[in-house]
């Protein structure tokens, strides 16, 4: 079972004002999911989260997560540009990119964030731009499988991320050189993982790096930058992470393999998106049309360019009828979109109450990757964004595209 965070009656109100098809955040879900993690982190004293802007890079939501105690991850120049319009700079921005364009890596230099370098090669890129600044993060690719007891749970040796572990300590070694003080390791081997055990396996991999580190080098490591990954549960059936339990197994292998080896003075990173406001987001649409051919088909007035997962990973959303919720699902129904595309689908044999025109359908956990991904195929606008805000009111975040945003790129240009 899963409850959305607005009911019928909300959503009528709501759409006096904004109409559908919105997101909406829900301010309250992401404060209190936020603290739970630093919580989970609290018995490391130079903990941050680093909140990836690609997730839901819009102002309100990245300023709710200043206020509670994140810094932000960007990947690009307009992710930088963002970051330092909501007065987010310096150490408090991580910048992991992978095949960096030179004026990314200027304004990220400008701005004092933390760079963490993809590969070997862009020591000397980054040196040739900028120089080389006193701290400096690396990116590590185990290669191979990687896997959490019998499971594999990704491919990194498939993955265009990250050095090869020699290539990482001829790295520091180089950077050192040049004049690095200030050392971070990083890695991301897994994706949405639902399962307790991604972070402290993960840590452990690199604890256990940064100790052959030093004994190889003598190079101390400042921190170690755990990135994103932990998931979410998309489907009813899935068991929520428990993040304290996530924070214990981290300081687990932290006391195990990093204390004994003097290293007890690293700081722990995490760069998360997913975890961070996927279940705090909806979006919002109504039941347009009903179809009856070879398939029972509901058209909604959302559609892939405002939630592009389905579509691309054939990724599932949880769908919950508003006002319809203790109906019983005996109906089967293709949920559509109405691009001229057949993967436009919310739902394929969805099970759900009988849907009428003019229903609210809450599609679930669009909070991160969600309107992000957003694009403008057959000319279709990008819809509003609304925070639902902690004293119960909802407010606009981002308005919602108009034709002429659709055009200004051609403003200039009808005639030539
Ligand atoms: N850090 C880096 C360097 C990343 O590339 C990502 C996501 C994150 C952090 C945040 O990961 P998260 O905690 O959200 O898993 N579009 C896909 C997800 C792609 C993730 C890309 N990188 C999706 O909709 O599932």
């Amino acid at each position: 079972m899963k409850t959305p965070f607005v009911n019928k009656e909300m959503v009528e109100e709501i759409v006096k004002d904004f109409p559908t098809p919105f997101h909406i955040y829900d301010e309250k879900g992401i404060r209190e999911n936020a603290r739970k993690l630093k919580q989970a982190f609290a018995w490391n004293p130079g903990y941050k989260e680093y909140f990836a802007v690609k997730a839901t890079p819009n102002p309100a939501i990245l300023r709710i997560l200043k206020e509670e105690g994140c810094g932000l991850d960007c990947s690009s120049y307009t992710e930088l540009l963002m970051s330092e319009k909501v007065g987010v700079v310096g150490s408090n921005i991580m910048f992991s990119s992978n095949d960096t364009p030179a004026e990314e890596f200027q304004l990220a230099a400008k701005l004092g964030a933390t760079i963490n370098l993809d590969d070997f090669t862009h020591i000397d890129f980054l040196n040739d731009i900028c120089g080389i600044p006193e701290t400096i993060s690396c990116r590590y690719n185990p290669g191979g499988t990687f896997s959490i007891a019998t499971t594999i749970m990704d491919n990194p040796g498939d993955a265009k991320y990250g050095m090869t572990k020699d290539q990482l300590f001829d790295a520091y070694v180089k950077l050192k050189g040049m004049g690095a003080k200030n050392f971070g390791l990083h890695s991301f081997l897994a994706s949405n993982t639902v399962t307790n055990e991604y972070y402290p396996t993960l840590a452990k991999i690199l604890f256990e790096v940064a100790v052959e580190l030093k004994e190889k080098t003598g190079i101390e490591l400042s921190f170690i930058n755990l990135s994103g990954g932990v998931g979410i549960p998309y489907t009813p059936d899935q068991k929520p992470n428990d993040i304290l339990t996530i924070g214990e197994g981290v300081k687990k292998a932290y006391e195990e393999v990093l204390v004994p080896a003097g290293l007890g003075n690293i700081s722990i990173f995490t760069e998360l998106g997913r975890f961070m406001l996927a279940p705090y987001g909806h979006l919002v649409t109504k039941a347009i049309h009903e179809k009856h051919t070879h398939k029972e088909y509901i058209g909604v007035d959302a559609c892939a360019v405002n939630l592009m997962r389905p579509a691309m990973y054939g990724a599932y959303h949880h769908i919950t009828v508003l006002g319809k919720e203790n109906e019983p699902c005996n109906y089967t129904y293709d949920v559509t979109g109405s691009l001229c595309e057949n993967n436009d689908k919310f739902a394929i044999d969805r099970k759900l109450p009988k849907i009428d025109k003019g229903d609210y359908l809450v599609i679930h956990d669009t909070g991160a990757h969600g309107f992000a991904m957003g694009y403008n195929y057959n000319g279709k606008l990008k819809s509003a964004e609304l925070l639902l805000c902690e004293d119960g009111s909802t407010k606009m975040i981002r308005r919602a595209e108009t034709p002429e945003d659709y055009f200004a790129t051609l403003e200039g240009y009808w005639e030539v």
